[in-house]
């Protein structure tokens, strides 16, 4: 093993092969042309795209010199340099419209993300799959999904160590979006799939809801804080006993 989700002995096979994160974010990628990975790093992904045959072409981003350095390093090891380019800059400013059918970004924070549509939406709007996978505040990014008229039409969520991550799937449709408190917090897709990590999920949120409620105990003016949280625990347990149910 050579680093967190990636199992690569380049000694012995040219093939890249992932596992958790790095591989329910590629699964998630569709078969297109152009797949850009915004934030690559080491360019893992889109190795593992060409590889693979999701794509015929990626574009490997990010807007510090140092990842880029290594994307080059890993591409020219894995001889794609044909197949993949770098990039250097921030976001989507990289790509031009339409030019990637297929865009990632991945191990942010939700805001950061949210941050980087929000610099481009038109560009984002145009690419048949968004796959993102927010570390943190992934109702940030749902909301700004649908404040933008983008439809989530999958999400999963994969664990690795301890962790869970959510990965999300959307593309732009103009549809005006309707969505609840735990549409946003849970995402709709998760609930009606009953992801399977859902369960553990909701109960890690119960448990830390209650850390702050009994944090809020010895402050003044609580009310406020205690009702919206008990609000929300209460949104979980509904959901655990459902999930339990069936
Ligand atoms: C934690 S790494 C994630 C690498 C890879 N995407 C993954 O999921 O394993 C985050 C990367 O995002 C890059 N990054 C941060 N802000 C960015 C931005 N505004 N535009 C492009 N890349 C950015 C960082 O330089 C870093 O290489």
């Amino acid at each position: 093993m050579t680093k967190d989700g990636l199992v690569g002995d380049v000694e012995d096979s040219l093939n890249l092969i992932l596992k958790g994160r790095l591989k329910l974010l590629a699964d998630k990628v569709p078969k297109c042309n152009v797949a850009a990975d915004i934030g690559t790093d080491h360019a893992y992904l889109p190795i593992y795209l060409i590889q693979q045959g999701v794509c015929k072409k990626a574009i490997a981003s990010d807007v510090r010199i140092g990842p880029v350095e290594a994307a080059n390093n890993n591409i020219t090891l894995y001889t794609l340099n044909d197949k993949i380019e770098t990039r250097l800059g921030s976001g989507l400013d990289t790509i031009s419209e339409n030019e990637a059918d297929s865009i990632i970004i991945a191990g942010m924070g939700g805001t950061l993300i949210s941050r980087i549509l929000e610099e481009n939406a038109q560009k984002a709007s145009k690419a048949s799959a968004l796959i993102l996978q927010p570390m943190n505040e992934m109702h940030v990014v749902r909301k700004w999904l649908y404040d933008n008229k983008f439809d989530i039409y999958d999400e999963e969520i994969v664990a690795e160590g301890q962790k869970l991550y959510f990965v999300l799937a959307a593309k732009y449709d103009g549809g005006i979006k309707g969505y609840t408190d735990l549409q946003l917090n849970i995402g709709e897709k998760l609930i009606k799939k009953k992801d399977p990590l859902l369960l553990q999920y909701c109960e890690l949120k119960v448990r830390q809801i209650d850390n702050v409620l009994t944090q809020l105990e010895n402050l003044e003016g609580k009310q406020e804080l205690q009702s919206h949280y008990s609000e929300l625990k209460k949104d979980y347990m509904d959901l655990i006993i459902d999930l339990k149910d069936k």
